[in-house]
């Protein structure tokens, strides 16, 4: 039987990549999501083997859930889901931030890998055989300036991924957070809101991570034998770490 891999934010980026690498097994059908339905179209001219895309937006709960009769329909059973759509909008601090961005995050990146997952898992859990892999970010571990709402949904994206392993326990299903830092994709061109010039500015002199560097990291969690569960996965690039502390001396 194919291995069913479903994967979220196909269109772009670490999306992409994951299903460019995952098509080239053999025995491997392929169900990509994603809101560009050009884009999609190209994928399944451009990909082996068995490609089916659908074209709706994760932040749509009835899409979603038209999604998965379809799929029960055809008695199609998800063995891995990557839950990947996602996006970061605006820099600003807090009180400058839009109330709509805020709000897009929260819908994209929580309510819909939450409403993802919620639709595919029952199948999962009955079939006792699964793997939800969940795009979280270092920032849902680590703070920046301007980082606000977005952080916080990462966040909510790392202990979601925990506590579903806890929920799970005893069933063969794995779930894994994976959380990269500095990538080089279409993210900051989105986060940027098409300012090209901004967006390059971030990974000029840089050797960023690729889509393909964590598409490779997220084959290997998925292909890794079935007793062994990455809960979490952090990746930087090299160039990349952590900063001290921010300290104000002009405050007295
Ligand atoms: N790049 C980084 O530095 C970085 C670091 C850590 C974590 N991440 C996370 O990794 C994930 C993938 O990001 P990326 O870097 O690959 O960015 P990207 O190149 O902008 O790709 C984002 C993907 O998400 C899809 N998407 C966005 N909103 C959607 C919606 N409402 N409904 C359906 N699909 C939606 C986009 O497709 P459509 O526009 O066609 O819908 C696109 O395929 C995100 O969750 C992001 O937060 C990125």
């Amino acid at each position: 039987m194919a291995e069913v891999i479903c994967i979220t934010g196909a269109t772009s980026g670490f999306g992409l990549a994951c299903a460019r690498k995952f098509a080239n097994d053999n025995d491997v059908e392929l169900l990509l999501i994603g809101r560009r339905e050009e884009r999609l179209q190209q994928l399944v001219q451009s990909l082996p083997g068995k490609v089916q895309t659908f074209s709706f937006d994760v932040r749509n709960a009835e899409a979603i859930d038209q999604f998965a009769r379809t799929l029960t329909d055809s008695n199609t059973q998800v063995d891995v889901l990557i839950n990947n759509a996602g996006l970061a909008l605006g820099t600003e601090p807090a009180d400058q931030a839009s109330l709509e961005d805020w709000n897009t995050m929260v819908d994209t990146n929580i309510k819909g890998l939450m409403h993802m997952t919620h639709a595919l898992l029952p199948q999962m859990v009955d079939r006792n055989k699964g793997h939800i892999i969940n795009l979280g970010s270092i920032a849902g571990s680590w703070p920046y300036p301007g980082g606000n709402a977005y952080c916080a949904t990462k966040a909510f994206v790392e202990q979601f991924s925990r506590c579903l392993r806890a929920d799970l326990l005893g069933k063969h299903i794995r779930v894994s957070n994976i959380a990269p830092g500095l990538a080089e994709t279409e993210f900051s061109l989105v986060r940027m809101k098409g300012d090209k010039a901004k967006a390059d500015a971030l990974y000029n002199d840089t050797q960023a991570l690729t889509p393909e560097d964590i598409a490779e990291i997220i084959y290997w969690t998925v292909k890794l034998p079935a007793h062994i569960n990455i809960n979490h996965l952090e990746v930087m690039p090299t160039c990349q770490a952590w900063g001290p502390l921010n300290i104000d001396k002009t405050m007295v």
